[in-house]
């Protein structure tokens, strides 16, 4: 049976140049790199190749990058190191309601211990409004946290402008770029960021490492104590191999950035292309240009998005609801109800996410399935009437409100 891999936004397939790079760091180079004798040393080499690999594609100097076991670690770090540090100063957050569990969840565990997190709202198209979030900061407001890319719907934020307002105010700003980096041009310094988290198994890399940017003369409080690994912001001996391999997949990104992010595009609106040929009543969500090349977020009328997937995956096609996170539960995705998808809509949203090894066959393929699947779906679905005509939107609400 084919495989097509349509969930990059889940995970990636670690790229053959980045497993080349860590495999030596699994046999002859296994040393500690905190040790003093030669077998820390050659090692200890290693994790300073990447930290400079990952700075560069960042555009900051390597000491301001500090490698973590993944983005939900990175965000933790980014939020909790900052309330602990600046509790002096203010307990307040801005965020918004669409951010990543790695950020929302880190946000409530904040309020339950007296924080004030405001969580800004979105339009239809997932946008938040700049006005809304000038308005919000307030003299206790210690940080805004705002994702560069949004990982189910791939809406891509005005960072640049965000970090801006932030300045203005002297306000700490995070971004979790998880999603952004190798898919878009990423530069620190641009974008007026103080903190940034990105992870390795979403460009390339193995699961199991990540990296924060923290620019320098940031006072942040440590997550992990314990060893004085990584200038003491962050205990735990070295995650050496993955550390490798981390900067060998941000130097593929960097290189190859341009290139794959048009592949990428050009795919997507293909995909997009055909299914709004042959699919009649879907919807498209997330913002119609500002979105990263590689997703698309559809909904598909009177069908339930967890029997698409089963349906795709028995033809080899791997896609997603929602994200992983939240995928196994039956609550529509949160990032939906914040951009006021109907319901049912919401329930059908069904996520493509390509990657730097799709192909046109693929899409093809896709293509090909899909339409068929959807036909057959929605002649089971009791939200479809017996001749064939689909319910109205009004139609389809009474019976939800039964
Ligand atoms: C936007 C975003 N932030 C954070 C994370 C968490 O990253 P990790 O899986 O490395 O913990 C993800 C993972 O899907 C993500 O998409």
């Amino acid at each position: 049976m084919k495989r097509i891999y349509l969930d990059n936004n889940a995970t990636t397939q670690v790229r053959p140049e980045v497993l080349d790079a860590m495999l030596p760091f699994f046999r002859e180079q296994f040393g500690n790199p905190s040790s003093v004798h030669w077998a820390g040393r050659a090692v200890a080499g290693a994790v300073e190749k990447g930290r400079e690999q990952v700075a560069k594609l960042l555009n900051c100097s390597p000491a301001e990058v500090v490698f973590v076991s993944c983005g939900s670690e990175g965000d933790n770090f980014a939020i909790k190191g900052t309330v602990e540090a600046l509790r002096d100063k203010g307990n307040h957050i801005i965020t918004t309601k669409v951010e990543h569990p790695a950020v929302l969840n880190t946000c409530q565990a904040l309020e339950k211990q007296g924080c004030r997190i405001t969580y800004l709202g979105v339009d239809a198209d997932g946008m938040i409004d700049l006005k809304e979030l000038e308005a919000a900061i307030t003299d206790q407001t210690i940080l805004i946290s705002v994702m560069w890319g949004n990982n189910e719907t791939g809406t891509l934020f005005p960072i640049e402008e965000i970090g801006a307002i932030a300045r203005k105010y002297k306000v700490r700003f995070h971004t979790d770029a998880v999603q952004a980096v190798g898919k878009v041009p990423v530069d620190v310094q641009k974008a007026n960021v103080d903190l940034l988290v990105l992870s390795g198994h979403k460009i390339g890399a193995p699961k199991g490492v990540g990296a924060i940017y923290i620019r320098r003369g940031t006072k942040m409080t440590p997550l992990l104590h314990g060893g004085h690994q990584e200038r003491n912001r962050r205990a735990g001996t070295h995650n050496v191999a993955g550390i490798v391999g981390l900067g060998v997949a941000c130097d593929l990104a960097g290189a190859q950035l341009e290139e794959c992010a048009a592949k990428m595009k050009r795919l997507r609106d293909k995909l997009e292309q055909g299914i709004r040929e042959q699919v009649p009543e879907i919807k498209v969500n997330g913002h119609p240009t500002l979105r990263l090349p590689n997703t698309l977020n559809v909904s598909f009328a009177y069908i339930e998005g967890e029997s698409l997937l089963l349906n795709l995956d028995m033809k080899g096609i791997a896609a997603s609801s929602g994200s992983a996170c939240t995928s196994g539960s039956l609550e529509p995705s949160h990032v939906m109800g914040a951009m006021c998808v109907d319901v049912l809509l919401a329930h059908s949203s069904t996520r493509f996410s390509l990657g730097p090894e799709t192909t046109e066959e693929d899409i093809d393929f896709v293509l090909q399935e899909l339409p068929a699947i959807i036909e057959r779906l929605r002649q089971m679905s009791p939200l479809y009437n017996r001749q064939g005509k689909p319910l109205t939107c009004d139609e389809c609400r009474v019976i939800r409100s039964v």
